[in-house]
Protein backbone atom coordinates (compact mmCIF):
# COMPACT_ATOMS: atom_id res chain seq x y z
CA UNK A 1 0.00 0.00 0.00
CA UNK A 2 1.52 3.45 -0.86
CA UNK A 3 3.08 5.93 1.64
CA UNK A 4 1.83 3.49 4.42
CA UNK A 5 3.49 5.05 7.24
CA UNK A 6 3.06 2.68 9.60
CA UNK A 7 1.04 -0.14 8.55
CA UNK A 8 -0.70 -1.79 5.60
CA UNK A 9 -4.13 -0.93 7.63
CA UNK A 10 -6.47 -0.18 4.78
CA UNK A 11 -8.52 2.82 7.24
CA UNK A 12 -6.58 3.81 9.96
CA UNK A 13 -7.23 7.16 12.54
CA UNK A 14 -3.56 7.84 14.66
CA UNK A 15 -4.15 9.70 17.36
CA UNK A 16 -6.82 11.28 16.38
CA UNK A 17 -9.08 14.31 18.16
CA UNK A 18 -12.03 16.68 17.40
CA UNK A 19 -13.58 19.46 19.14
CA UNK A 20 -15.96 21.58 17.90
CA UNK A 21 -15.89 24.51 19.89
CA UNK A 22 -12.30 24.69 20.63
CA UNK A 23 -12.36 23.78 24.22
CA UNK A 24 -14.16 20.07 24.70
CA UNK A 25 -12.74 17.38 22.63
CA UNK A 26 -15.41 15.02 22.01
CA UNK A 27 -13.15 12.47 20.40
CA UNK A 28 -10.02 11.81 22.51
CA UNK A 29 -6.94 10.42 21.26
CA UNK A 30 -8.79 8.52 18.99
CA UNK A 31 -6.57 4.95 17.24
CA UNK A 32 -7.91 2.32 15.00
CA UNK A 33 -6.45 0.40 12.03
CA UNK A 34 -9.31 -1.88 9.98
CA UNK A 35 -8.07 -4.33 7.63
CA UNK A 36 -9.66 -4.46 4.13
CA UNK A 37 -12.51 -6.22 3.92
CA UNK A 38 -12.97 -5.72 7.82
CA UNK A 39 -16.84 -5.00 9.25
CA UNK A 40 -16.34 -2.93 12.08
CA UNK A 41 -19.03 -1.53 14.43
CA UNK A 42 -18.69 1.76 16.97
CA UNK A 43 -20.87 1.15 19.78
CA UNK A 44 -21.37 2.96 22.46
CA UNK A 45 -24.08 5.50 24.32
CA UNK A 46 -25.64 8.97 22.67
CA UNK A 47 -22.91 11.30 22.70
CA UNK A 48 -19.89 9.06 22.79
CA UNK A 49 -18.50 10.54 19.63
CA UNK A 50 -19.40 7.46 17.26
CA UNK A 51 -21.27 10.12 14.64
CA UNK A 52 -18.09 12.44 14.75
CA UNK A 53 -15.89 9.66 13.93
CA UNK A 54 -17.41 8.67 11.14
CA UNK A 55 -17.85 12.24 9.65
CA UNK A 56 -14.20 12.93 9.84
CA UNK A 57 -13.73 9.67 7.98
CA UNK A 58 -16.10 10.60 5.38
CA UNK A 59 -15.00 13.83 4.84
CA UNK A 60 -17.68 16.22 6.18
CA UNK A 61 -15.55 16.95 9.61
CA UNK A 62 -12.11 17.78 9.96
CA UNK A 63 -10.06 16.30 12.92
CA UNK A 64 -8.54 18.96 15.55
CA UNK A 65 -5.57 16.82 15.31
CA UNK A 66 -4.09 13.80 14.26
CA UNK A 67 -4.37 11.99 11.09
CA UNK A 68 -6.79 9.57 9.09
CA UNK A 69 -5.34 7.64 6.54
CA UNK A 70 -7.31 5.64 4.00
CA UNK A 71 -4.72 2.78 1.81
CA UNK A 72 -2.53 4.21 3.43
CA UNK A 73 -3.08 8.17 2.20
CA UNK A 74 -3.66 10.83 4.35
CA UNK A 75 -7.31 12.11 3.57
CA UNK A 76 -7.48 14.69 5.71
CA UNK A 77 -7.60 17.27 2.90
CA UNK A 78 -8.84 15.37 0.54
CA UNK A 79 -13.21 16.35 -0.13
CA UNK A 80 -15.74 13.75 0.94
CA UNK A 81 -16.71 13.12 -3.02
CA UNK A 82 -13.50 12.05 -3.41
CA UNK A 83 -12.78 9.18 -0.95
CA UNK A 84 -14.69 6.82 -2.86
CA UNK A 85 -16.78 6.27 0.48
CA UNK A 86 -20.91 5.19 0.06
CA UNK A 87 -22.44 6.16 3.22
CA UNK A 88 -26.16 4.96 4.73
CA UNK A 89 -27.94 7.19 7.43
CA UNK A 90 -31.31 6.40 9.76
CA UNK A 91 -33.17 8.49 7.45
CA UNK A 92 -32.45 7.23 4.27
CA UNK A 93 -31.61 10.41 2.64
CA UNK A 94 -33.45 9.67 -0.41
CA UNK A 95 -34.63 12.38 -3.57
CA UNK A 96 -38.23 12.63 -2.95
CA UNK A 97 -38.83 13.61 -5.89
CA UNK A 98 -36.68 11.39 -8.22
CA UNK A 99 -37.65 7.83 -8.96
CA UNK A 100 -35.57 5.15 -7.35
CA UNK A 101 -33.39 4.64 -10.62
CA UNK A 102 -32.92 8.62 -10.74
CA UNK A 103 -31.50 8.29 -6.47
CA UNK A 104 -29.27 5.48 -8.36
CA UNK A 105 -28.27 7.19 -11.22
CA UNK A 106 -27.13 10.51 -9.31
CA UNK A 107 -24.16 8.95 -7.81
CA UNK A 108 -22.71 7.64 -10.68
CA UNK A 109 -23.51 10.58 -12.65
CA UNK A 110 -21.49 12.56 -9.92
CA UNK A 111 -18.24 10.38 -11.07
CA UNK A 112 -18.67 10.88 -14.80
CA UNK A 113 -20.24 7.78 -16.02
CA UNK A 114 -21.99 7.30 -19.02
CA UNK A 115 -26.02 5.95 -19.55
CA UNK A 116 -25.26 1.88 -20.20
CA UNK A 117 -22.92 1.81 -17.92
CA UNK A 118 -25.12 3.81 -15.10
CA UNK A 119 -28.12 1.10 -16.51
CA UNK A 120 -25.77 -1.58 -15.72
CA UNK A 121 -24.89 -0.59 -12.29
CA UNK A 122 -27.95 0.41 -11.39
CA UNK A 123 -29.83 -2.80 -12.53
CA UNK A 124 -26.99 -4.83 -10.69
CA UNK A 125 -27.21 -2.74 -7.46
CA UNK A 126 -30.89 -3.17 -7.41
CA UNK A 127 -30.92 -6.70 -7.72
CA UNK A 128 -28.11 -6.72 -4.99
CA UNK A 129 -30.99 -6.18 -2.55
CA UNK A 130 -33.58 -7.60 -4.51
CA UNK A 131 -35.56 -4.30 -5.23
CA UNK A 132 -35.25 -4.32 -9.17
CA UNK A 133 -38.87 -4.25 -10.10
CA UNK A 134 -39.60 -0.98 -8.14
CA UNK A 135 -37.18 1.24 -10.40
CA UNK A 136 -39.55 3.73 -11.51
CA UNK A 137 -41.40 4.13 -8.05
CA UNK A 138 -40.75 7.06 -5.67
CA UNK A 139 -39.61 6.81 -2.20
CA UNK A 140 -42.82 7.81 -1.15
CA UNK A 141 -44.19 4.71 -3.01
CA UNK A 142 -42.05 2.60 -0.76
CA UNK A 143 -42.20 1.19 2.68
CA UNK A 144 -39.06 2.31 5.53
CA UNK A 145 -37.73 -1.24 4.98
CA UNK A 146 -37.90 -1.12 1.04
CA UNK A 147 -36.59 2.49 1.21
CA UNK A 148 -33.30 1.31 3.99
CA UNK A 149 -32.66 -1.09 0.91
CA UNK A 150 -32.59 1.59 -2.01
CA UNK A 151 -30.32 3.46 0.33
CA UNK A 152 -28.11 0.64 0.74
CA UNK A 153 -28.42 -0.24 -2.66
CA UNK A 154 -27.57 3.33 -3.96
CA UNK A 155 -24.29 3.68 -1.17
CA UNK A 156 -22.72 0.26 -3.33
CA UNK A 157 -23.88 1.50 -6.62
CA UNK A 158 -20.52 2.98 -7.44
CA UNK A 159 -18.57 -0.05 -5.75
CA UNK A 160 -17.04 1.80 -2.71
CA UNK A 161 -14.10 0.11 -1.34
CA UNK A 162 -15.67 1.64 1.90
CA UNK A 163 -18.67 1.59 3.10
CA UNK A 164 -20.16 3.93 6.05
CA UNK A 165 -23.25 3.07 8.03
CA UNK A 166 -24.95 5.24 10.67
CA UNK A 167 -27.87 3.94 12.67
CA UNK A 168 -29.02 3.01 9.63
CA UNK A 169 -31.76 0.24 10.75
CA UNK A 170 -32.55 2.36 13.83
CA UNK A 171 -36.10 3.45 12.34
CA UNK A 172 -37.31 -0.10 11.32
CA UNK A 173 -39.13 -2.29 13.34
CA UNK A 174 -37.29 -5.22 15.04
CA UNK A 175 -38.39 -8.00 13.18
CA UNK A 176 -37.34 -5.84 9.52
CA UNK A 177 -34.27 -5.12 11.86
CA UNK A 178 -33.05 -8.37 12.20
CA UNK A 179 -33.56 -9.09 8.61
CA UNK A 180 -31.63 -6.50 7.29
CA UNK A 181 -28.70 -6.84 9.69
CA UNK A 182 -28.06 -9.78 7.88
CA UNK A 183 -28.75 -8.56 4.38
CA UNK A 184 -26.13 -6.19 5.62
CA UNK A 185 -23.43 -8.50 6.96
CA UNK A 186 -23.75 -10.99 3.80
CA UNK A 187 -23.98 -8.31 0.94
CA UNK A 188 -20.65 -6.52 2.71
CA UNK A 189 -18.87 -9.71 3.26
CA UNK A 190 -20.02 -11.46 -0.70
CA UNK A 191 -18.66 -7.73 -1.90
CA UNK A 192 -15.23 -7.59 0.09
CA UNK A 193 -16.02 -4.11 1.08
CA UNK A 194 -14.74 -2.52 4.16
CA UNK A 195 -17.43 -1.26 6.60
CA UNK A 196 -17.60 1.31 9.26
CA UNK A 197 -21.33 0.71 11.03
CA UNK A 198 -22.25 2.59 13.69
CA UNK A 199 -25.05 2.06 16.69
CA UNK A 200 -25.98 2.15 19.64
CA UNK A 201 -27.36 -1.58 20.35
CA UNK A 202 -25.37 -3.78 21.63
CA UNK A 203 -27.09 -7.04 20.25
CA UNK A 204 -26.75 -5.44 16.78
CA UNK A 205 -23.06 -4.94 17.05
CA UNK A 206 -22.48 -8.49 18.47
CA UNK A 207 -24.33 -10.03 15.69
CA UNK A 208 -22.50 -8.15 12.46
CA UNK A 209 -19.54 -7.60 13.38
CA UNK A 210 -16.10 -8.75 12.91
CA UNK A 211 -14.74 -6.89 15.73
CA UNK A 212 -16.57 -3.79 17.81
CA UNK A 213 -15.25 -0.49 18.79
CA UNK A 214 -16.64 0.44 22.47
CA UNK A 215 -17.32 4.20 22.14
CA UNK A 216 -17.43 6.09 25.57
CA UNK A 217 -16.64 9.68 26.61
CA UNK A 218 -15.26 9.98 23.28
CA UNK A 219 -12.67 6.88 23.54
CA UNK A 220 -12.23 3.68 22.15
CA UNK A 221 -12.75 1.33 25.78
CA UNK A 222 -12.18 -1.76 23.84
CA UNK A 223 -12.04 -3.32 20.96
CA UNK A 224 -12.07 -6.86 19.90
CA UNK A 225 -14.32 -9.31 18.64
CA UNK A 226 -17.59 -9.90 19.91
CA UNK A 227 -16.87 -13.38 21.53
CA UNK A 228 -14.19 -11.36 23.55
CA UNK A 229 -15.79 -8.22 24.39
CA UNK A 230 -18.29 -10.29 25.62
CA UNK A 231 -16.37 -13.06 27.71
CA UNK A 232 -13.23 -10.84 28.66
CA UNK A 233 -14.06 -7.39 29.18
CA UNK A 234 -11.11 -4.97 30.33
CA UNK A 235 -12.63 -2.83 32.28
CA UNK A 236 -15.97 -2.08 34.17
CA UNK A 237 -17.43 0.48 31.37
CA UNK A 238 -17.46 -2.91 29.16
CA UNK A 239 -18.39 -5.70 30.99
CA UNK A 240 -21.73 -3.05 32.47
CA UNK A 241 -22.19 -2.27 28.43
CA UNK A 242 -22.58 -5.18 27.09
CA UNK A 243 -24.81 -7.75 27.76
CA UNK A 244 -25.87 -8.66 31.03
CA UNK A 245 -23.46 -8.80 34.22
CA UNK A 246 -23.60 -9.17 37.87
CA UNK A 247 -21.62 -6.95 39.80
CA UNK A 248 -20.45 -7.08 43.62
CA UNK A 249 -17.96 -4.41 45.28
CA UNK A 250 -15.01 -4.96 46.99
CA UNK A 251 -11.08 -4.59 47.69
CA UNK A 252 -8.62 -6.24 46.84
CA UNK A 253 -6.82 -8.53 49.94
CA UNK A 254 -3.93 -10.63 48.05
CA UNK A 255 -3.06 -11.15 44.41
CA UNK A 256 -0.82 -14.18 44.26
CA UNK A 257 -0.31 -17.25 41.07
CA UNK A 258 -2.71 -15.40 38.85
CA UNK A 259 -6.06 -15.17 41.35
CA UNK A 260 -7.35 -12.40 43.12
CA UNK A 261 -8.92 -12.69 46.67
CA UNK A 262 -11.26 -10.43 46.79
CA UNK A 263 -13.07 -9.07 49.97
CA UNK A 264 -16.66 -7.89 48.94
CA UNK A 265 -17.95 -5.14 50.96
CA UNK A 266 -20.38 -7.66 53.72
CA UNK A 267 -16.95 -9.34 54.43
CA UNK A 268 -17.09 -12.52 52.26
CA UNK A 269 -14.00 -14.05 50.24
CA UNK A 270 -13.62 -15.02 46.68
CA UNK A 271 -11.61 -15.70 43.87
CA UNK A 272 -11.19 -13.93 40.68
CA UNK A 273 -9.09 -12.64 37.68
CA UNK A 274 -7.52 -10.21 38.12
CA UNK A 275 -7.42 -7.96 35.16
CA UNK A 276 -7.31 -4.12 35.59
CA UNK A 277 -6.21 -4.45 39.66
CA UNK A 278 -2.84 -4.65 40.39
CA UNK A 279 -2.35 -4.53 44.36
CA UNK A 280 -3.81 -5.60 47.45
CA UNK A 281 -6.04 -2.03 49.08
CA UNK A 282 -7.98 -1.74 46.20
CA UNK A 283 -11.34 -1.21 45.47
CA UNK A 284 -12.78 -3.72 42.72
CA UNK A 285 -15.91 -4.15 41.39
CA UNK A 286 -16.18 -7.88 40.46
CA UNK A 287 -18.06 -9.10 37.31
CA UNK A 288 -19.75 -12.47 36.56
CA UNK A 289 -21.86 -13.59 33.55
CA UNK A 290 -25.33 -14.92 34.44
CA UNK A 291 -25.06 -18.18 32.64
CA UNK A 292 -21.83 -18.80 34.61
CA UNK A 293 -22.65 -18.81 37.81
CA UNK A 294 -23.21 -22.06 39.45
CA UNK A 295 -25.13 -23.36 42.51
CA UNK A 296 -25.14 -27.08 41.80
CA UNK A 297 -22.05 -27.66 44.32
CA UNK A 298 -20.91 -31.27 42.51
CA UNK A 299 -20.17 -28.83 39.54
CA UNK A 300 -17.90 -26.79 41.62
CA UNK A 301 -14.54 -27.41 41.87
CA UNK A 302 -13.27 -28.83 45.41
CA UNK A 303 -12.28 -25.57 47.48
CA UNK A 304 -13.65 -22.88 45.53
CA UNK A 305 -15.37 -20.51 48.06
CA UNK A 306 -19.17 -20.19 47.34
CA UNK A 307 -21.54 -17.29 48.55
CA UNK A 308 -24.74 -17.84 50.21
CA UNK A 309 -27.77 -16.58 48.19
CA UNK A 310 -31.45 -16.13 48.68
CA UNK A 311 -33.86 -16.69 46.01
CA UNK A 312 -35.89 -13.73 45.50
CA UNK A 313 -37.49 -14.28 41.89
CA UNK A 314 -37.77 -17.33 39.45
CA UNK A 315 -38.58 -15.94 35.85
CA UNK A 316 -39.48 -18.88 33.05
CA UNK A 317 -38.73 -17.50 29.49
CA UNK A 318 -39.14 -20.44 27.74
CA UNK A 319 -35.50 -21.53 26.34
CA UNK A 320 -33.83 -20.00 29.62
CA UNK A 321 -34.88 -20.02 33.34
CA UNK A 322 -33.68 -16.33 34.97
CA UNK A 323 -33.58 -16.67 38.56
CA UNK A 324 -32.86 -13.48 40.47
CA UNK A 325 -31.20 -13.85 43.54
CA UNK A 326 -29.57 -11.55 46.91
CA UNK A 327 -26.05 -11.92 47.01
CA UNK A 328 -23.70 -10.14 49.18
CA UNK A 329 -26.09 -8.00 49.68
CA UNK A 330 -26.79 -7.01 46.33
CA UNK A 331 -30.69 -7.79 45.16
CA UNK A 332 -30.11 -7.49 41.19
CA UNK A 333 -27.66 -10.99 41.10
CA UNK A 334 -29.31 -12.78 37.75
CA UNK A 335 -28.55 -16.39 37.25
CA UNK A 336 -29.60 -17.75 33.71
CA UNK A 337 -29.67 -21.44 33.26
CA UNK A 338 -30.84 -23.75 30.37
CA UNK A 339 -34.52 -25.07 30.19
CA UNK A 340 -32.93 -28.68 30.74
CA UNK A 341 -35.16 -31.90 31.49
CA UNK A 342 -32.85 -31.96 34.74
CA UNK A 343 -32.69 -28.56 34.93
CA UNK A 344 -33.80 -27.17 39.07
CA UNK A 345 -36.41 -24.68 39.23
CA UNK A 346 -35.43 -22.22 42.06
CA UNK A 347 -38.10 -21.15 44.33
CA UNK A 348 -38.33 -17.88 46.39
CA UNK A 349 -37.58 -17.89 49.71
CA UNK A 350 -35.22 -20.58 49.43
CA UNK A 351 -31.35 -20.10 50.92
CA UNK A 352 -28.61 -21.57 48.36
CA UNK A 353 -24.53 -21.49 47.85
CA UNK A 354 -23.89 -20.32 44.44
CA UNK A 355 -20.43 -20.29 43.02
CA UNK A 356 -18.16 -19.73 39.82
CA UNK A 357 -14.54 -20.66 38.12
CA UNK A 358 -12.21 -18.18 39.17
CA UNK A 359 -11.37 -17.19 35.46
CA UNK A 360 -15.26 -16.52 35.08
CA UNK A 361 -15.35 -13.74 37.45
CA UNK A 362 -13.28 -10.56 36.67
CA UNK A 363 -11.88 -7.98 39.03
CA UNK A 364 -11.98 -4.66 37.60
CA UNK A 365 -11.69 -1.25 37.94
CA UNK A 366 -13.86 0.23 40.79
N1 LIG B 1 -21.98 19.77 14.82
C1 LIG B 1 -21.74 19.75 16.14
N2 LIG B 1 -21.45 20.90 16.81
C2 LIG B 1 -21.18 20.88 18.14
N3 LIG B 1 -21.18 19.75 18.92
C3 LIG B 1 -21.48 18.60 18.31
C4 LIG B 1 -21.78 18.52 16.89
N4 LIG B 1 -22.03 17.23 16.57
C5 LIG B 1 -21.89 16.54 17.72
N5 LIG B 1 -21.57 17.34 18.77
C6 LIG B 1 -21.31 16.92 20.16
O1 LIG B 1 -20.24 16.00 20.15
C7 LIG B 1 -20.46 14.92 21.06
C8 LIG B 1 -20.42 13.60 20.30
O2 LIG B 1 -21.52 13.55 19.41
P1 LIG B 1 -21.75 12.41 18.34
O3 LIG B 1 -20.47 12.17 17.62
O4 LIG B 1 -22.93 12.77 17.52
O5 LIG B 1 -22.05 11.16 19.28
P2 LIG B 1 -22.82 9.79 18.96
O6 LIG B 1 -22.92 9.60 17.49
O7 LIG B 1 -21.97 8.78 19.65
O8 LIG B 1 -24.17 9.92 19.62
C9 LIG B 1 -21.80 15.21 21.72
O9 LIG B 1 -21.56 15.83 22.94
C10 LIG B 1 -22.48 16.16 20.75
O10 LIG B 1 -23.35 17.02 21.42
MG1 LIG C 1 -24.68 9.37 16.31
Amino acid sequence: MANSASSDAFVEFDRVQKSYDGEVLVVKDLNLQMPKGEFLTMLGPSGSGKTTCLMMLAGFETATHGEIRLDGREINNIPPHKRGIGMVFQNYALFPHMTIGENLSFPLEVRGLGKSEREAKIKRALDMVEMGAFINRRPAQLSGGQQQRIALSRALVFEPELVLMDEPLGALDKQLREKMQFEITHLAHNLGITTVYVTHDQTEALTMSDRVAVFDDGRIQQLAPPDELYEQPQNSFVAQFIGENNTLEGVVKEIKGGIALVQLDDGELIDCKPINVSQPGERTRVSIRPERVEFNKDRLKEGAHTLKAEVLEFIYMGDIFRTRLRVAGNDEFVVKTRNAPDQVRLKPGTQIEIGWLPEDCRALDA
